[in-house]
């Protein structure tokens, strides 16, 4: 059956006991399954003193090492799994800016759990099997396309498989196939738009209605720009490729408030970046997932990097993550300030005249970082409003973020478009 004619998987309305119950049991099993089928868990796990069996309850999950992407570019390529190759029917790899690329692994049972919780999120966000689902997350070694494509086919859509580029084509096919929802990383959807916009597309003549937005972070204040232009619902979906690919944690559309993160196949922890202890619900700090029912390459407590919070469930009994406004990664400390590009893209969301396209330039100016924003105005205009446009974004910058910065509004179209994953910060420092 599928999960249009039955509604949700009766876990997302489960007790919080009953939830936690099964978290332990799964818990439990899949420290078993790691520490007697990979040899780096159990060296890992006898390193730190610690066996299985420790754990009693949910929290003694604390005691057990952390794993990194170090750990898997250490055991590159198949040093990581937890299930013979004989097993195995799939591997994605994603490419970090260093070094060899991090690799992960399926078994037939995990393809099917990732498709169930793709289906769960699209469904989610108000999807159901009568409606087609253009994606244009890039198909191939990185997640998004085939996790979006077998999760839609699992709630019973009709899958247009456009994967990422040829944008003029996309806009083709948005017109002649007439899809309800597109899945597509928010900055290849501003190129997408653009694309509308210049092929003279009337929205309203179109049946998209919602965008399952992710695999990069966007703000609040693009979600509200982009609704108002594209005139859709646009939802955030989450994941990463060490723990599933997407659809790790999904937004609703009936409540739009963050991320219901599918806690019964991956048990969020909320940790202090540096000390590594763990926090409470409901502080900030970085987010940790350890698989509960991955056979292939589960991970332990694996660091994700990604800074956000843990919340109450809303429509669903699983908590909430709040939207991810940076990885510790992107922060850029410019001159002692912790600055993150989504605190500068929700200010020039804030300016009309401006597009939300835009870029962030390091460099430095003898000893000091200097920082420079290029972004768009969303129409050709005059040298005096060019200036005002920048005089008003560095002010906001200097009031909102408390740093000197440079401004420069460039012509429509002039920052270079992303097709995937939108590089927002350039480091020219050491150049
Ligand atoms: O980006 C998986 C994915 C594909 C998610 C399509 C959603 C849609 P990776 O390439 O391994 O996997 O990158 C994972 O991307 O740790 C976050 O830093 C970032 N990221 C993913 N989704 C979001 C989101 C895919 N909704 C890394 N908001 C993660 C903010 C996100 N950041």
């Amino acid at each position: 059956m599928s999960l249009s004619t039955i509604g949700l998987h009766p876990i997302e309305t489960a007790s919080k006991d009953e939830l936690m119950a099964l978290q332990l049991t799964r818990l439990k099993k899949t420290l078993h399954h790691v520490y007697n089928n990979s040899p780096v868990y159990k060296r890992k796990f006898d390193e730190a003193g610690v066996h299985p069996e420790d754990l009693k309850n949910l929290s003694d999950l604390a005691m057990f090492p952390f794993t990194t992407k170090a750990d898997l570019r250490e055991n590159y390529p198949y040093g990581m799994f937890s299930a013979p190759m004989d097993n195995i029917v799939r591997l994605h790899a994603s490419s970090g800016t260093t070094g060899k690329p991090t690799v992960v692994s399926y078994t037939q049972k995990d393809i099917d759990t990732w498709s169930d919780v793709v289906a769960r999120s699209i469904y989610a966000a108000g999807g159901r099997a009568s409606d087609i689902v253009h994606i244009s997350y890039g198909y191939g070694l990185f997640t998004g396309g085939m996790g979006a494509h077998y999760g839609a086919e699992r709630l019973g859509c009709t899958v247009v498989p456009m994967s990422g580029g040829q944008t003029a084509k996309q806009v083709q096919l948005i017109q002649d196939f007439n899809p309800d929802i597109i899945m597509v990383t928010p900055s290849y959807m501003l190129n997408i738009a653009d694309e509308l916009v210049r092929q003279n597309v009337d929205m309203n003549n179109l049946n998209l209605r919602t965008g399952i937005f992710g695999a990069e972070p966007w703000t609040d204040a693009m979600r509200q720009s982009m609704e108002k232009s594209l005139g859709i619902d646009a939802i955030d979906i989450y994941g990463l490729s060490e723990v599933m690919g997407p659809g790790v944690a999904q937004e609703c559309i009936e409540t739009k408030d963050g991320l219901t993160v599918w806690e019964d196949h991956f048990y969020p922890e909320i940790i202090d970046p540096l000390t590594g202890e763990v926090l409470e619900d409901g502080q900030e700090g970085e987010l940790v997932f350890t698989s509960l029912t991955k056979e292939a390459m589960p991970v332990i407590r694996y660091r994700t990097r990604d800074l956000t919070r843990l919340l109450p469930g809303s429509s669903r009994i699983m908590r909430r993550m709040d939207k991810i406004n940076g990885r510790s990664d992107d922060m850029m400390i410019i001159r002692g300030v912790n600055v993150f590009p989504s605190q500068i893209e929700e200010l020039i969301c804030g300016i009309e005249g401006l597009a939300p396209h835009y870029q962030i330039e390091l460099t430095k100016q003898g000893n000091l970082d200097s920082v420079t924003v290029y972004v768009e105005s969303d129409k050709p205009i005059s040298h005096d409003i060019q200036r005002n446009l920048e005089k008003s974004l560095l002010t906001q910058i200097k009031t909102y973020v408390g740093i000197s910065s440079s401004v420069v509004v460039t012509p429509p179209h002039s920052i270079d478009r992303s097709e995937g994953k939108a590089v927002r910060v350039l480091d020219n420092r050491n150049k």
